[in-house]
């Protein structure tokens, strides 16, 4: 299966210059948007994860069927002002000010094994900011995961963990 036929670049989104790689054509087709799980599975798996995290928004549709197909627990990491209860948050730099994620504090039990998943992996700046999150309620992170990695932003170097990725783009 030629998932990468299944990735749209759309020039000049959200601003000028940016290349923006669309994965809804994948999501959007059955039976690729199943291999590209399927194969995600094979990788995330020997990792064994007892829970996998899903980064806000994009992440979420990545995790959630993932887990389905592992067995394994889904946890939302969400921007700041989503979710309630007690919550442990982190900010982290953007190229412009700062942007804030939260967790529930139980959400993970310490010592647990967690794969973090996103769709995309550019600067991994929300990677390594969600990481950080995740140990601060005593999670294993034992590996990060995309569908797609922009080699040429090196986002890989920001993360401590294994960086597990189906497409790349340089
Ligand atoms: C995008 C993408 C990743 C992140 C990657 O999310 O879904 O989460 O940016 O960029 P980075 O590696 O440079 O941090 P975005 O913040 O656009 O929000 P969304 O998932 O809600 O669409
Ligand atoms: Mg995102």
């Amino acid at each position: 299966m030629d998932l990468k036929s299944h990735i749209r670049g759309i020039p000049d989104f959200p601003k000028p210059g940016i290349l923006f790689y669309d994965v809804s054509p994948l999501l959007a087709h059955g039976p690729a948007w199943k291999a590209a799980i399927d194969q995600l599975a094979e990788a995330v798996r020997p990792h064994k994860p007892d829970v996998l995290v899903g980064i806000e928004s994009r992440g979420f549709l990545v995790a959630a069927p993932l887990a389905l197909t592992l067995g394994v627990g889904f946890v939302m990491v969400r921007k700041h002002g989503k979710l309630p209860g007690d919550k442990v948050k982190h900010s982290y730099d953007l190229e412009y000010g700062t942007d804030t994620i939260e967790v529930q504090a139980n959400a993970v039990a310490p010592g647990q094994r967690v794969v973090v998943l996103d769709d995309l992996l550019a600067t991994g700046g929300t990677m390594a900011a969600a990481i950080s999150l995740l140990r601060q309620i005593g999670a294993d992170v034992r590996a990060a995961a995309f569908l797609v990695e922009l080699t040429f932003l090196k986002g890989r170097e920001k993360l401590d963990v294994p960086s597990l990725s189906l497409m790349a783009y340089d």
